[in-house]
């Protein structure tokens, strides 16, 4: 039985300090099962992983190992193809450090990126001399595979973008994208860290090499965890991040024979509870069902945009709802986006982002140096969205300029 949004409310003890909480985009907050199984971690079982032969060492491995099925279950793939991180940011540097690109190699990327999906190619173009070309020109942020397919040439190595855009909702069209990479033989990598757990995501649908996702967005897990999907015959090929205790066979004083991939990834102690509350958290997301949490935060979404029908308030984005996230991205004239957001939290305790977003290039092409912006998920209520709406056109029409 899928779970209700009063029984998901009932579950997130942080709802119940009275905040409206419309900052999913940044994080989400964790329900009680996940919270619990951490702490069964840390009270019944806390061992390390992948090292001890005794009972509680091989309960952690079994329910850390567990975490890999249960991420691949989101996202139609093998658990062999999931690599645990601390965020998409490592996930995405993972690719870039990893995949051996060489001087004159072109990566293709989109204006719209948060930095995260464009700092890790600059710092390449810097030491390796790779050529970064980025495309992206739609006033909605929307991208088109042909602004891809225009730039791509007999050196271009892989093309990476983002399946939700943080600082503005819209949904790019990634399957298209996908099929573009793989008809010319490039790589492709997908940053989902607005898309996976908010929306059906399906690597071999899109057809991607890889695939960077947070723990703590869409999925409801803890922060300090993420993952990074990479297609089973890729694998071998990409180089770990780091190097160390934990993930060897065998180590002479200047070489070592490393174990296979997945582990291989798994360097030093890694996030131990957070990972295992990230598998059970990828249950509870399943137990809601993932269709339907995309199909709330369409109609919450649609209520938000509400607030574009007064004169003061400019939304940004694609007004189609089939092309738009459950992200809402706003000014109000005469306002700072610092100054709305902090007027929301004074006035009625609703938590937004303001500023940039880490996307300043985004807010650069729509000729704005911040927004507001408010984030759902199911758990959000239609009451909460209706305060929002009400608050937002309060403080347009009493302090915005006319
Ligand atoms: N990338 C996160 C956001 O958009 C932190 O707020």
């Amino acid at each position: 039985m899928s779970k209700s949004v009063e029984e998901v409310r009932a579950e997130i003890p942080f709802l119940r300090t009275g905040i409206i909480y419309l900052d999913n985009a940044a994080t989400t907050p964790t329900p009680e099962p996940v919270i619990e199984t951490m702490l069964a971690y840390y009270r019944e079982f806390s061992a390390n992983v992948g090292r001890g032969l005794h009972r509680a060492a091989r309960r952690a491995t079994e329910e850390f190992e567990a975490a890999r099925e249960k991420i691949a279950r989101v996202i139609g793939a093998k658990p062999n193809e999931i690599i645990f991180t601390k965020n998409t940011t490592e996930a995405i540097n993972i690719v870039a450090r990893g995949l051996n690109l060489e001087s004159g190699d072109k990566v293709v990327t989109s204006v719209f990126e948060h930095h995260s999906n464009l700092l890790p190619w600059q710092r390449l173009e810097k030491e390796r001399g790779i050529r970064l070309e980025v495309v992206g020109s739609s006033k909605e942020c929307l991208l088109d595979p042909a602004e891809f397919e225009a730039v791509l040439d007999q050196k271009t190595r892989l093309i990476t973008t983002h399946q939700v855009s943080n600082a503005i909702g819209s949904i790019q069209p990634v399957e298209e994208i996908g099929k573009l990479a793989r008809d010319h033989g490039v790589l492709f990598l997908v940053d989902a860290a607005q898309s996976v757990g908010h929306m059906p995501v399906d690597v071999r649908r899109i057809g991607c090499d890889f695939l960077a996702a947070p723990g703590h967005k869409g999925l409801l897990g803890p922060q300090g965890t993420g993952f990074l999907y990479v297609r089973e015959d890729r694998i071998a090929e990409l180089e770990p991040l780091l190097t160390g205790g934990g993930i060897v066979e065998n180590v002479e004083l200047h070489s070592a024979k490393l174990v296979e991939p997945p582990q291989r990834f798994d360097a030093g102690t890694p996030n131990i509870p957070g990972i295992i509350g990230l598998g059970r958290a990828c249950e509870y997301v399943l137990d809601i069902g993932i269709e339907r949490i995309a199909e709330r935060e369409r109609k919450l979404t649609e209520l938000m945009l509400e607030i574009g029908k007064n004169s003061q308030v400019e939304v940004y984005g694609p007004r189609d709802l089939e092309r738009r996230g459950g992200v809402v991205s706003f000014n109000i004239s005469g306002l700072s986006s610092h100054e709305v957001a902090s007027m929301l939290d004074e006035l009625a305790k609703i938590a937004v982002r303001s500023g940039h977003h880490c996307a300043q290039p985004a807010l650069r092409h729509l000729r704005v140096n911040g927004t507001a912006r408010a984030s759902v998920h199911y758990f959000n209520l239609e009451s909460e969205i209706e305060k929002f709406v009400e608050v937002v056109v309060q403080i347009a029409r009493e302090l915005g300029a006319s």
